[in-house]
């Protein structure tokens, strides 16, 4: 028998490294990450500046084009996206055919791929004027979709988008209204919206991200590439991870039952983790995790309810683990998902509108870095390697004969 991994040893320039921890798949001048001092920065600008600073369009532009905006160019790039925002109407035959209780992660996959079909005129990539007007439909279009998923799940009739409003107050206003009632967008709830949106709209090569430049690699239109992408941050270890937090949060209930989940986080021979705690990259505090934190006072006070059972139990939670020294060691701290999903439940969002929030904000990351990379005279296309663990040559047997 042949010891395939000897032989893979021998011809020494294999790498194996299932989940790739210490694997480049790409160079990129977009996104930094300094896991250890808990540092993030888009294009050199610090995350917590741009939070503070800055809003989602003027960082979609940083993002896109690799430097922060003048006024004219911002001015053009909020309108060249306001432009954008409608759904073709034939596209609303699409989203009725899912059933009528469809998840929306499952309608926007669906959606999204279906614009290759509806926008047939952006996806030639070899074409800089398609692959621009691809980047900003992409943009512009997102919150409809994910908005009219969202109606379409709770059967109330889609609100088109209003284009004096900006970005974040749209989409809300697309989730929240009603047909011939007024709605007033909250600017607390709006700026809210505009950081969750800011915080998540890139983050280097994760796995949704990592998924996008893979089917872009083969020359894959854009529209299909960020359903892809889309597909990927649907898995609870990505993008579900804020609805997972959430209902530990609900789960515990109380903070004097904190120290027997702490207990149980701890226990080696119980799989259960803090959820919320811990990131592959940040081995710091993740400092979006900071300004979401924040964010949470903020949209909690307005709504009246700071003495929010599940706020009390996430603060209590963070001290207790921060002073704990099982998470120290380990360098267990709290991650961006830890508030996010407590200031969108207060904002009205059902746990299933998670997800395609976040997919909403990350688009902007997908289109930049699939622009980054159909734009490298080198692309080649990504075909991993693999370790054959499986039977070496044999004979077919027949049927007769297993
Ligand atoms: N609670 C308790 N212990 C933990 C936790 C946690 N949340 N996270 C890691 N650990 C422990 C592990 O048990 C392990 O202990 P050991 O060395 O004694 O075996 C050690 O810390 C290292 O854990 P790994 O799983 O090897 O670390 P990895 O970098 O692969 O995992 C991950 C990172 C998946 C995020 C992990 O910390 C986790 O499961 N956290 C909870 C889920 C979560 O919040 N996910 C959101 C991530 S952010 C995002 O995707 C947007």
């Amino acid at each position: 028998v042949i010891d395939i991994r000897k032989l893979y040893a021998q011809t020494g320039a294999f790498t194996y490294d299932p989940g790739f921890t210490s694997t480049a798949s790409c160079d990129s001048t977009i996104t930094f990450i300094d896991g250890d001092k808990g540092e993030l920065l888009h294009r050199g600008y610090p995350i917590d500046q741009l939070a503070s600073k800055s809003h989602f369009l003027e960082v979609c532009y940083l993002l896109l084009y690799g430097e922060l905006p003048t006024g004219a160019q911002l001015e053009d790039f909020e309108n060249r996206v306001t432009n954008h925002t409608m759904l073709h109407e034939q596209m609303q035959n699409f989203f009725r055919g899912f059933r009528r209780d469809a998840h929306p992660m499952a309608v926007m996959v669906g959606v999204v791929g279906a614009m290759s079909a509806f926008y047939h005129d952006s996806t030639d990539i070899s074409d800089p004027w398609q692959r621009e007007v691809a980047s900003i439909r992409l943009i512009a279009k997102m919150p409809t979709i994910a908005a009219w998923a969202y109606k379409y799940h709770v059967g109330q009739p889609f609100i088109y988008p209003r284009n004096d409003l900006d970005y974040a107050s749209n989409f809300l206003r697309m989730c929240f209204a009603v047909p011939a009632e007024e709605y007033v967008v909250n600017p607390i709830l709006s700026r809210a919206m505009d950081r969750i949106f800011t915080l998540h709209a890139d983050h280097e090569q994760n796995a949704s991200t990592s998924t996008v430049r893979l089917a872009s690699s083969s020359g894959a239109n854009p529209f299909a590439c960020i359903a892809a992408g889309i597909a990927c941050l649907w898995g609870p270890a990505h993008g579900g991870a804020n609805q997972a937090c959430l209902e530990m949060l609900k789960e515990i209930g109380t903070p004097d039952r904190i120290p027997e989940f702490i207990a149980r986080a701890k226990d080696k021979n119980d799989p259960y983790r803090l959820m919320g705690f811990g990131h592959r990259v940040y081995k710091n505090f993740d400092p979006r995790a900071k300004v979401m934190k924040q964010s949470a006072d903020e949209v909690l006070d307005l709504l009246g309810v700071e003495n929010n059972p599940v706020l009390q139990v996430a603060k209590e939670l963070e001290a207790a683990a921060l002073a704990d020294p099982y998470f120290s060691d380990k360098k267990l701290f709290p991650n961006v998902d830890f508030y996010s999903g407590i200031i969108l439940e207060a904002m009205g969002f059902p746990t299933s509108m998670f997800t395609p929030i976040f997919a909403v904000a990350r688009t902007v990351g997908w289109i930049s870095q699939w622009k980054e990379q159909i734009s490298d005279p080198q692309l080649k296309i990504g075909r991993p390697r693999q370790l054959y663990l499986g039977n070496t040559l044999r004979d077919y047997t027949d049927i007769e004969n297993r």
